[in-house]
């Protein structure tokens, strides 16, 4: 296309002197993108618009003939914010299940920890509709930097109705206008004991309070007057419970003073998804949308999002749009393929530009394959790899993963992880193995339409 441009330029004025009039004409391969920008300015009005209205009614204007399907799709696949909706909430019948019985049966309180984006949240969504089926009480908070034990414990405090503590009966004047356990609170600053004395008062309910990304929080005091709390709620058989979620490569590193309260929490790390899993995501999204994925995209899906959801979902929206936007109601490979180009661009905007460049390189010179083993393999144990797990996959030698492991620490792209001894790796930045996993996917799916292969190699 510049080529075909070259020499023409735009900024020439007409004049009235024959030659200047043949300078001045735009030559042939201009016409059509004048009659493509016509086109679109009648269509659209020149700029890009919203396809619906705030209030979620699709616009008329535009004439998109999946308008209604595309609005659903919105809702289907929300890779920047957590399922709020059942029908939406792919698999996790395990975890869910798990977690409930340790709340009901044994009385514990729950910690779900793992790394970003594994469905942490979504899970206490769902697990809040079901405890607020059950009339518990759920009250949740997600916590930051900044969270304070007075404020947050005074919060959740003010969502127990006053009539459910032994001391006032439900008839009480003050049960009727509506108090609440904040109410009886002292000035002073809350302690974990006073909490827990209010929580042992209370009868006729339960109550979860959720706490996640417990992560964040900064301050060690939090931290500490949490576990006391969980402590002093289990000693007095409290009718309180509490759920902690964040993100975490293992339970000590989201909760200290985790000796003195072990038994007295279920802790789970939230697993990657099962393919079964993420095909479900597919198929929810399917049945909700009229939007139908061949076998073969299902299948391209499973294969780059590696048991990740928050990667299945966002493959499927840009997957969807894609294919609508060539107007098909069958989303195929090459959608695919167009939303992982989409996703590797989106990636790429989140690392220092030294990184990306410095990837694009190894890919140019040929070295896709070790990076997309080493990748692959960090994606399955929360960015840490170790040239054992390189190799459990069976396709190459111990000493290659050995290879890998040092060429890559040559590069600077991985170093060794502090907490895990020697024999483990990190990558340096957390976003790499996926941008590096995306950018192999990219270049398979390129070169065929056909499901993503994995990387069975002879690394070199
Ligand atoms: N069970 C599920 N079914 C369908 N989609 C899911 C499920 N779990 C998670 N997702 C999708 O994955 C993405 C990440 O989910 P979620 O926000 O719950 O993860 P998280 O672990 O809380 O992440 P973070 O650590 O960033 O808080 C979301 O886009 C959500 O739509
Ligand atoms: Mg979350």
């Amino acid at each position: 296309m510049e080529n075909e441009l070259a020499g023409w330029n735009p900024f020439k004025r007409k004049t009235a002197t024959k030659a200047a009039q043949v300078d001045a004409t735009p030559p042939a391969v201009v016409k059509p993108l004048i009659r493509e920008s016509h086109r679109r300015t009648a269509e659209t009005g020149g700029l890009p618009r919203f396809k619906s209205t705030a209030s979620d009614q699709v616009s008329s204007r535009g004439g998109d003939r999946f308008a209604a399907v595309r609005a659903r799709l919105r809702d289907a696949f929300t890779p920047s914010q957590p399922v709020a909706d059942r029908r939406f909430f792919a698999g996790r019948e395990d975890v869910l299940r798990a977690v409930i019985r340790s709340i009901e049966d044994q009385r514990l309180h729950v910690v779900l920890y793992g790394e970003r984006g594994i469905g942490k949240t979504s899970l206490l969504h769902v697990l809040t509709q079901a405890a607020s089926e059950a009339r518990y009480i759920v009250v949740y908070t997600s916590c930051g930097a900044n969270s304070k034990f007075d404020e947050t414990f005074r919060a959740a405090a003010a969502e127990i109705p006053l009539l459910f503590h032994s001391g006032y009966s439900p008839t009480a004047t003050e049960a009727e206008k509506g108090a609440t356990l904040a109410d009886l609170l002292p000035a002073e600053p809350l302690t974990p004991r006073k909490f827990g004395d209010l929580a042992s008062k209370l009868t006729g309910t339960r109550v979860l309070i959720i706490l996640d990304e417990f992560d964040r929080v900064d301050s060690g005091a939090f931290r500490r007057d949490v576990a006391e709390l969980i402590k002093n709620l289990s000693d007095r058989l409290g009718r309180v419970q509490l759920v902690l979620a964040g993100v975490a490569a293992d339970l000590t590193e989201l909760v200290e003073h985790i000796p003195s309260i072990r038994r007295n929490i279920f802790a789970l790390r939230v697993p990657k998804m099962t393919e079964t899993e993420v095909l479900q995501i597919v198929a929810n999204g399917e049945r909700e949308t009229d939007l139908k994925f061949d076998a073969d995209a299902s299948a391209s899906v499973v294969t780059v999002a590696r048991g990740s959801p928050y990667l299945a979902s966002l493959l499927c929206h840009h997957a969807g749009h894609a294919a609508l936007d060539d107007g098909r109601n069958v989303v195929q490979p090459a959608d695919v393929a167009r939303a992982v180009d989409m996703a590797v661009t989106e990636f790429e905007g989140r690392l220092p530009k030294p990184v990306q460049a410095h990837v694009r390189r190894l890919f140019d010179q040929g070295r896709a394959e070790v990076l997309a083993l080493a990748a692959r393999a960090a994606l399955s144990s929360d960015g840490i790899v170790s040239a054992a797990e390189i190799a459990a996959s069976g396709e190459i030698t111990a000493r290659k993963a050995e290879e890998i492991i040092n060429a890559l620490v040559a590069e600077g792209l991985l170093r060794p992880n502090l907490d895990g001894g020697d024999e483990r790796f990190a990558f340096v930045e957390d976003g790499l193995p996926t941008l590096i996993w995306m950018t192999w996917a990219q270049h398979n799916l390129q070169s065929d339409t056909q499901p993503a292969r994995t990387p069975a190699v002879a690394a070199s």
